[in-house]
């Protein structure tokens, strides 16, 4: 029966692990191979290696139909369609490095029947392409590759997986793209059926699209800051407009995470390689990198030159719900503070592990309290839950200056204040008045 047939996952990071628990709860055996021992060793004493809402119980409600691997061979052992998840990183150039999609192609072993290469890693437009021919050349024409790029969001990937947006299947073979549909049939997601090179596009393009949304946002708060209006307000405004939508309008201090800084990069050197300069991403990855600073300069605004202040960084991953900290602004904003010689004390529920082998010369507070306590100011860098306890009256008598930064606009900044916070939020209509002011103060050096 189509719908239980045995699976194959490549690779066991987030990707991977919410493949195999998601169609193990769908009711298909699946075989997870990965080639880090410790990882897997984990994974067979029932450990997750990452945090991901959800995703434990569904692992371990279906562990019965899951078996954790090193061999590759396992996995065609028992499968016909297996699905590569490993890791598609950027490389210095910006490429995406696909070593470890190569690794997997050179590994295959002897295969005889027709199997399926399902590819859930994003890689750049072409990849399908160059493994079909690398397949041909190694003799295994006979086993098909499809693009089937993984749109999940690390925080809601469970969700993501069982009610997806859409599923994207491009397939050299009519009948191996229908194979792979019919997996998700269960789901009843929208089905967008095209060629190898539409799929992988499909997936670079919609990240992009996703960063290029921040970019904007972000970008219309800063001139928010200088011209008198509220963010919060424009973006509600905006995001009504069915044309529009409400997504991807929140300003913050940029986009991180282990898709949209490499997708956009990917895309931009994949058009670049190809002879065509994406001038829109370039603006999109520069914002973003000067959105990551901005905090700095909110911090000088209220405290002057930062050396010997104490900061205090309310959330280190690159957003709640997850201990990822790939990319995230946290680390280049812990960087900065450090070089203009604060002392920075971080604080984030489930990171701190990680974030302490990243991030040298930052001291760690267990408990947000413990963070901002002496603090002459607090950072909001992720929104965590637990940040919405900060703005209260223990807390600002505990800090050496009530001053919050805001980098998520995640509080209520009137009732910040009404507790006697200085509270600077992300173009937002309070924090505006001052730089008008001082818009107003050097307007005869602008003119
Ligand atoms: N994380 C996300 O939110 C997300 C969302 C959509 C798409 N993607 C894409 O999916 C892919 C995987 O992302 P991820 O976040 O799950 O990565 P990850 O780094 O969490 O996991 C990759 C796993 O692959 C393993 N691996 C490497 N080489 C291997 C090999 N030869 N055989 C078996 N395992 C191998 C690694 O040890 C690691 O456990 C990437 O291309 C990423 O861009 C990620």
């Amino acid at each position: 029966m189509q719908g239980r047939e045995p699976l194959g996952v490549i690779g066991a990071g987030w990707v991977g692990l919410v493949t195999a628990a998601c169609f193990a709860e769908l009711g298909h055996e699946v075989v997870v191979r990965d080639i880090d021992a410790e990882r897997i060793g984990e994974l067979e004493d029932g450990r997750l290696p990452i945090f991901e809402p959800g995703l434990d119980e569904v692992l371990a409600q279906n562990r019965g139909r899951i078996r954790f691997t090193l061999d590759i061979a396992e996995i065609f052992d028992a499968a016909r369609v297996a699905f590569i998840c490993v890791g598609t990183p950027s490389t210095y150039s910006g490429d995406a490095d696909l070593t470890a999609v190569w690794h997997v192609l050179d590994e295959l072993p002897e295969l005889q029947d027709r199997v399926l290469l399902v590819m859930k890693s994003t890689v750049p437009v072409g990849t399908g392409e160059k493994i079909r021919q690398r397949l041909d050349d190694k003799g295994l024409a006979h086993v098909g590759y499809v693009s089937n790029p993984e749109f999940l969001a690390e925080g809601t990937a469970v969700e993501n997986f069982r009610h997806p947006d859409r599923v994207v299947v491009g397939a050299f073979a009519e009948a191996d793209g229908a194979k792979v549909a019919g997996l998700y049939e269960p789901t009843g997601a929208p089905l967008v059926t095209t060629d190898v090179a539409s799929a992988e596009m499909i997936k670079l393009a919609s990240n992009a699209f996703l960063a290029t949304r921040i970019s904007f946002i972000n970008e219309i708060a800063n001139v928010c800051e200088v011209t008198g209006a509220d963010v919060a307000d424009v973006a509600r405004g905006m995001g009504l407009d069915h044309r529009l939508g409400p997504h991807f309008l929140r300003p913050g201090i940029g986009y991180g995470g282990s898709c949209f800084p490499k997708d956009v990069a990917a895309l931009k050197q994949l058009a670049g390689n190809s002879g065509y300069h994406f001038q829109l991403l370039s603006a999109v990855i520069e914002v973003n990198e000067l959105q990551k600073r901005r905090v700095v300069g909110k911090l000088k605004k209220h405290l002057g030159p930062l050396r010997g202040k104490e900061i205090a960084l309310l959330g280190l991953a690159f957003k709640p719900n997850t201990n990822d900290l790939r990319e995230a602004s946290s680390l280049v904003l812990a960087s900065r503070l450090l070089a203009e010689g604060a002392r920075v004390r971080a604080w984030d529920p489930i990171a701190i592990e990680d974030a302490r082998k990243l991030l040298k010369g930052v001291e760690f507070a267990t408990t947000l309290r413990e963070a901002v306590a002496g603090a002459d100011a607090a950072v909001v860098v992720t929104e965590w839950d637990e940040v919405r306890e900060l703005p209260t009256p223990e807390l600002r008598d505990s800090m050496r200056r009530p001053l919050i930064v805001d980098g998520r606009n995640f509080l209520d900044p009137e009732a910040a204040r009404a507790i006697g916070f200085t509270y600077e939020g992300i173009g937002r209509a309070a924090s505006t008045l001052g730089a008008i002011q001082q818009a107003e103060q050097t307007e005869p050096e602008l003119a």
